[in-house]
């Protein structure tokens, strides 16, 4: 299985989410390619077998949350029945920020298999929890 990682982050968070994923896919001896959202490489996302797409929570901490950057991700290629599986990270609540990133990726075409939020203080665990759930949705 090829895996692409494609992440937007204002201050570090997400990217971390998004490297910790990427170990956890290596342990499970998992390739994964891991790109900024305004670096993507067309071809990489064409090749891969699971898309997945990592932001920050953006609102008012308890309403209008949605995904940081949106419009960037609604530039990614048309992703016809491409699996794809969404996380964010956030600081106190995601609200329906998942939900709203999944509509995004469906917008390409993309196939959602699930999500999860990521809280920021702990990312390792859910860099686990997360990889196990793709695992599960996107067996090798
Ligand atoms: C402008 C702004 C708005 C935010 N809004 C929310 C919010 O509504 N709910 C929440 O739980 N966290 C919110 N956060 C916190 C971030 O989502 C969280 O710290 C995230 O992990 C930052 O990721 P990054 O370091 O990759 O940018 C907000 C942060 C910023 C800068």
């Amino acid at each position: 299985m090829q895996v692409v990682i494609i992440y937007e982050s204002l201050t570090g968070t997400t990217e971390t989410a998004a490297r910790l994923i990427a170990n956890q896919f290596y342990v499970r001896h998992v390739g994964s390619k891991i790109y900024p959202v305004g670096g993507f490489d067309p071809d990489a996302i064409a090749e891969a077998d699971v898309v997945i797409a990592g932001s920050w929570t953006d609102g008012l901490f308890f309403v209008g949350q949605k995904p940081a950057k949106r419009k960037k991700f609604s530039k990614l290629p048309e992703m016809d029945g491409k699996k794809c599986v969404v996380f964010c990270t956030y600081a106190i609540d995601p609200g329906k920020t998942l939900d709203k990133f999944t509509k995004v990726l469906e917008e390409r075409g993309a196939d959602v298999l699930g999500g999860l939020a990521i809280k920021r203080t702990n990312l390792a665990d859910g860099a686990v929890d997360f990889v196990d759930r793709v695992m599960a949705v996107a067996p090798v």
